[in-house]
């Protein structure tokens, strides 16, 4: 099993080494870069996690997701970390990006802490951070 993160601070992380441990098999952890050249991915199953940018993919996975090919007997699944907003256009994007690919099997969202100052909510707030990272992990756990 193989399961490509990117992470700015630490969250998409955070939800990627526990989805990892939650594995019994032997599970590579991978760090998506620039310039990845993964070629063709065979596992059983792989997982793809990582943060909205302003309502959509970071350009690094948008460009990873590009490039992947993705064997069509694997299960593919894709979690989103993200604050406040209500995902925009991430699924718009992605479908566009797996047109004519092996699509994925099972996508979903996570609401944690916002990791840049926004008027939405009080991001200094440590009992709401608090609150926001059990509910992420009590979803991740479902
Ligand atoms: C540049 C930037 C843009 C972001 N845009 C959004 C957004 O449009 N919607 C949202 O809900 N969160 C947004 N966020 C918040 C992150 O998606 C969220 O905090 C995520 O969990 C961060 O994951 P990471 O620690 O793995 O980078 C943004 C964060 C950054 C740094």
């Amino acid at each position: 099993m193989k399961i490509f993160y990117f992470s700015g601070t630490g969250n998409s992380y955070q939800i990627a080494k526990k989805i990892s441990n939650s594995f019994d098999d032997n599970v590579e952890l991978i760090r998506i870069k620039d310039n990845d050249n993964v070629g063709i991915i065979k596992d059983k199953i792989v997982s793809i996690v990582f943060p909205i940018y302003y309502f959509g993919l970071p350009v690094l996975v948008e460009e990873f997701i590009r490039e992947i090919n993705i064997s069509e007997d694997t299960y593919l699944f894709i979690i989103v970390t993200k604050g406040v907003s209500l995902g925009g256009g991430v699924k718009t994007q992605l479908e566009k990006l797996f047109e004519g690919k092996k699509k994925y099997n099972y996508f979903q969202y996570i609401t944690m802490g916002d990791n840049f100052v926004l008027d939405f909510w009080d991001a200094t707030n440590k009992t709401e951070r608090l609150i926001r990272n059990k509910k992420a992990t009590a979803k991740l756990l479902k």
